[in-house]
């Protein structure tokens, strides 16, 4: 029976919504609705961590919690979750994370803190070892503006040496285990917010709906409305569709449901790719990772999209289903700039990537930053060099066109050619003409020319353990 209303855990009250707008963010419902004013809005596209909030779910017979940025998370999407705020720590005489940031002077302007504590509590509840690896990586999604990271960074260090705050983790996991997991349709003011668990549901009202948005993680639907101001009628929410959420492999492939985050692929790439996976430590940032898709990154269709060049260059496909099922390849998927060729009332299952287990993969990302930072230039290399010569290799950038594009006369000459300096240094001359970058903020089409050049100079001086002053 479908539902009509959302039930969520709000710190240790359980509530129920239907009568709010489908559009509403979890941010502005906090501050607006509740009053719940300690969550704070910066910059409402995800790039501050003002926001910060932790969301718990049951996985595995137990609730995992991760951080997310609530302005851009859609209020439904809350269905049988735990939503903690900053209020919450407050009342439990202040939490470990807390007197370790007064004690070590972390918290400053007051704007910033509440989002960084709830960091902090996102990696405390998890356990997480405060390596400086582990700290960078919990805390690049959230800025401070007085550059105050070092006192930050030290109260992370010592916040486990504090007396442990007991929380009643059982007494929520059985509130939670209550809440049907039933379809939901949420109607108000004409718009509709749509969330079905399984897939049979979800296409059979797909199929009868014109004029729709897909959503999985909102990371980049989310700021149609939050900065484009749109009203986004027909929301088909995907995150919670355990039937698209799933990592897998088997017969050298690995398979990826769509709604499955990054961070939850993350350490099965750690095994097959790890140049793969170390490359989505640096997407966008740990409350971006908790939240978003490889279904997302590739329905975005960004020409900077950064799984989108390596996917391709594994010669990965993409399954769709909708009134039937289609298995497309990566270098047919993208038609024009965001343009795809997904039809109609068609949505992203899967992804398939092969597993080479003799090749040497590269991804480069490009980018002003390190963390939290979307790519000027994008460029991955799957390549097979046997006996010093060039046996396999698929060179394919992001940022360089109007869609991923494969460097495909580069790739024409170097094949079967001896992997030497020379070879590299004419390769360069010919990448030239393998593109048609992009020209905009982020970077100039000479700009955006030189490094497709450089990067093809580096990937031959890291295989050949060649030392260089310019990366
Ligand atoms: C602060 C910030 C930093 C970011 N950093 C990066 C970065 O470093 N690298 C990068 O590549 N991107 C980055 N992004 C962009 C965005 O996070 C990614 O594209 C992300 O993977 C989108 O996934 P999502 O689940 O949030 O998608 P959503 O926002 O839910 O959806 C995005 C688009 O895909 C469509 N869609 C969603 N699921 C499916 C599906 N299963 N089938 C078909 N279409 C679907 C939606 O309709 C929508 O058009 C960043 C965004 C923000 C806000
Ligand atoms: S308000 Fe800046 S990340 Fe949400
Ligand atoms: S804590 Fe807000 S600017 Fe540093």
């Amino acid at each position: 029976m479908t539902k009509d209303n959302i039930n969520f855990i709000l710190n240790n009250e359980l509530v129920s919504v239907q009568n709010i707008e489908t559009n509403t963010t979890v941010l502005n419902y906090l501050r607006n609705d509740k009053k719940l004013t300690g969550t704070k809005e910066g910059c409402a596209s995800g790039d501050c961590g003002a926001c910060t909030a932790v969301i718990g779910e049951i996985k595995n017979n137990k609730i995992q919690y991760k951080s997310i940025n609530t302005c851009i998370t859609f209020l439904y999407s809350l269905n049988a979750k735990h939503l903690i705020t900053v209020e919450s720590l407050e009342k439990q005489n202040l939490h470990p994370v807390q007197n370790s940031m007064i004690d070590k002077d972390g918290s400053q302007c007051g704007f910033c803190t509440p989002g960084i504590i709830m960091s902090m509590y996102g990696m405390y509840v998890n356990n997480v070892k405060p390596t400086n690896h582990n700290i960078d990586k919990f805390l690049s999604g959230n800025l401070c503006r007085c550059t105050g990271y070092l006192p930050i960074k030290k109260s992370i260090k010592d916040m486990y040496k504090y007396k442990k705050n007991i929380i009643e983790t059982k007494k929520i996991f059985n509130q939670l285990k209550k809440i049907k997991k039933n379809d939901i349709l949420i109607s108000k003011n004409k718009s509709k917010f749509f969330i079905h668990y399984k897939l049979k549901s979800l296409l059979k009202d797909l199929n009868k709906t014109s004029d729709y948005y897909l959503l999985t993680g909102g990371t980049d639907l989310s700021l149609e409305v939050t900065k484009k101001r749109k009203n986004l009628n027909n929301i088909f929410y995907l995150g919670s569709n355990e039937e698209l959420k799933y990592i897998r492999v088997k017969n050298n492939n690995i398979h990826i449901g769509a709604a499955t985050t990054i961070n939850e692929i993350i350490p099965v790439l750690e095994k097959y790719y790890p140049t793969f996976a170390k490359m989505f430590e640096r997407y966008g940032s740990e409350q971006i990772r908790n939240t978003a898709s490889l279904g997302g990154n590739i329905g975005s269709a960004s020409p900077i999209g950064d799984s989108l060049p390596v996917l391709m260059s594994l010669n990965s496909k993409i399954i769709t289903i909708g009134k039937i099922k289609k298995i497309i390849y990566f270098d047919d998927f993208f038609i024009d700039y965001r343009k795809t060729k997904l039809a109609k009332n068609e949505l992203v299952k899967e992804i398939i990537i092969p597993i080479y287990k003799k090749n040497t993969l590269k991804c480069y990302k490009i980018s002003k930053r390190i963390d939290d930072d979307i790519s000027s230039i994008f460029m991955s290399i799957n390549a097979r060099v046997e006996n010093n010569t060039i046996k396999f290799i698929k060179i394919v950038s992001g940022g360089m066109a109007s869609t991923p594009k494969i460097a495909k006369l580069t790739q024409d000459y170097l094949i079967n050619k001896e992997f030497t300096f020379d070879k590299i240094e004419k390769a360069k001359k010919i990448i030239k003409k393998d593109f048609n970058p992009l020209d905009d903020v982020r970077a100039s089409k000479e700009y955006r020319t030189k490094i497709s050049q450089n990067l093809l100079e580096r990937f031959f001086n890291e295989e050949n353990n060649i030392k260089s002053s310019v990366y």
